[in-house]
């Protein structure tokens, strides 16, 4: 279960932090934000981890097919920040097992994220 607690608060906004410092420094996804100052990339981070949190029916924000189409983002881009989404949540301190839920919850919003023929 997800700890509701202010302890677990913690853990999700030091998870945040993390990972938006995550998507700054791989070159592999750092490009697409471009031109965006630090806050945005933070709101962009806040969303993300509360898809992974709230799962995919969860509204948060924009269409996510709309905001991303015209970066053409391959599985590649969806799968390493998938990844540097768990590792930001280990590094706050998060389960391990809760983690590995979380990142399944993102999976639905694969085909929104990834462009069809990239
Ligand atoms: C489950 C995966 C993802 C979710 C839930 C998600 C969520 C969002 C949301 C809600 C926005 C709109 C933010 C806003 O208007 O303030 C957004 C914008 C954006 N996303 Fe994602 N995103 C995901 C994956 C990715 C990936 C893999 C990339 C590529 C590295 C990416 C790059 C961007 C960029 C560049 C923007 C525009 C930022 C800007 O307007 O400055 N996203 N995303």
């Amino acid at each position: 279960m997800l700890d509701t607690t202010p302890a677990g608060a913690d853990v999700v906004s030091r998870a945040i932090t993390i990972f938006a410092e995550r998507l700054r420094a791989d070159g592999k996804l750092a490009w697409s934000f471009e031109g965006s100052d630090t806050a945005r990339m933070h709101s962009h981070a806040r969303a993300f981890v509360i898809a992974a949190l709230g799962g995919p029916d969860l509204y948060v924000g924009r269409d996510l097919r709309t905001t991303h189409e015209s970066l053409r983002l391959r599985d590649e881009h969806f799968d390493a920040a998938v990844v540097h989404l768990a590792a930001s949540f280990h590094e706050a301190g998060m389960d391990e097992s809760l983690i590995t839920a979380l990142a399944a919850r993102l999976e639905p919003l694969r085909r929104q994220i990834v462009s069809p023929a990239a």
